[in-house]
């Protein structure tokens, strides 16, 4: 598989250069956003692009898209380079380049809330859990053990950080930042969307452990924006190798953050070389969340 050079010069506008996206202003209130096969991991990006991940991220995008069109709104309008009027004139080598890996939707007035769902104990949560016997404040049973399912989904919200790292809020605190009427709507569309995908992925194998959605207004309308259910935005375990204490293996970027944990790198730019290896079996693990999911 092929990794274009990024980034693609096109004949737009840049509004923003993400650690993974490349966003462009598309004109009449509409954005490109590239996906690009770049990896962060401690927050750094690294120097070396996995092969074929930007494709495997705005595909699954697309897949959980078209699955939940018809309970939640979003802001996709095309898929195809080829069809984007924006892009007219463009080259056919760039337009292929894009394919695949770009969409073109409507700007959104972005909440400033990541909508967490977690279904499971790990990570942060389970940290904070055995610190306090919550997650963000939300009292659970005593005894859980580290990759438990809970007994319910929780809605977690962060900070949408621009620098430094997103911290935790409340759900009060999200409904003084954007208003209780679009407080409780996007942390009802995020547990929806969480048990309608983790009930599906269940019949294909697969665990999802938490996630995080983005959504913002487009016209006075609440919409799902952003990527949707990717290995950057999710935890997916395979169902069968779950034992709860222990930390389950992850099809994502684990792998390379496992790798650079043993390296000795001191977690500040730039980052060390990934071996040719890490690199392979990075690029297979996205490749193979993505088959298992989608087909
Ligand atoms: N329809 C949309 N309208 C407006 N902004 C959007 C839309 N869809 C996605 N975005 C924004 O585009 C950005 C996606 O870029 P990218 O994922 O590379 O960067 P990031 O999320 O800022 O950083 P990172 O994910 O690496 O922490 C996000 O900030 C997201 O909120
Ligand atoms: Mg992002």
């Amino acid at each position: 598989m092929t990794t274009p050079d990024y980034p693609i010069e096109l004949p737009l506008r840049k509004i923003n250069s993400g650690k993974v996206r490349e966003i462009y202003d598309a004109r009449e209130g509409n954005i490109l956003i590239v996906t690009s096969d770049r990896l962060s991991a401690f927050d750094v990006i690294m120097n070396d692009p996995i092969p074929g991940k930007g494709l495997v991220l705005n595909g699954m995008s697309l897949f959980w898209y078209d699955r939940f069109a018809d309970r939640v709104p979003n802001a996709l309008l095309e898929r195809d380079p080829h069809k984007m009027e924006c892009l007219r004139g463009v080259d056919d080598g760039t337009l292929e380049a894009l394919k695949g890996r770009t969409v073109l939707m409507r700007r959104a007035q972005v909440f400033p809330v990541e909508c967490i769902v977690r279904g499971y104990i790990i990570g942060s949560g389970w940290k904070d859990y055995g610190a306090t016997g919550t997650i963000c404040g939300i009292p659970l049973p005593k005894g859980l053990r580290k990759a438990d399912k809970l007994p319910d989904p929780l809605f977690t919200p962060s900070t949408k950080a621009e620098e430094g790292h997103d911290e935790n809020i409340s759900f009060e605190q999200v409904e003084s930042l954007i208003g209780p009427v679009h407080a409780s709507k996007i942390r009802d569309n995020a547990l929806a969307l969480y048990e309608e995908a983790a009930e599906y992925a269940r019949t294909r194998g697969i665990i999802i452990a938490d996630t995080k959605f983005e959504f913002g207004l487009i016209g006075g309308e609440v919409m799902l924006i952003d990527e949707v259910l990717t290995p950057d935005s999710s935890r997916f375990w395979p169902a069968d190798r779950v034992v709860p204490g222990e930390n389950p293996p992850s099809y994502d970027k684990q792998i390379v953050r496992d790798w650079l944990e043993n390296s000795g790198w001191d977690k500040t730019p730039p980052p060390p070389k990934l071996p040719e290896e890490i690199i392979a079996k990075t690029s297979a693990a996205y490749h193979e969340i993505f088959e298992k999911l989608t087909n």
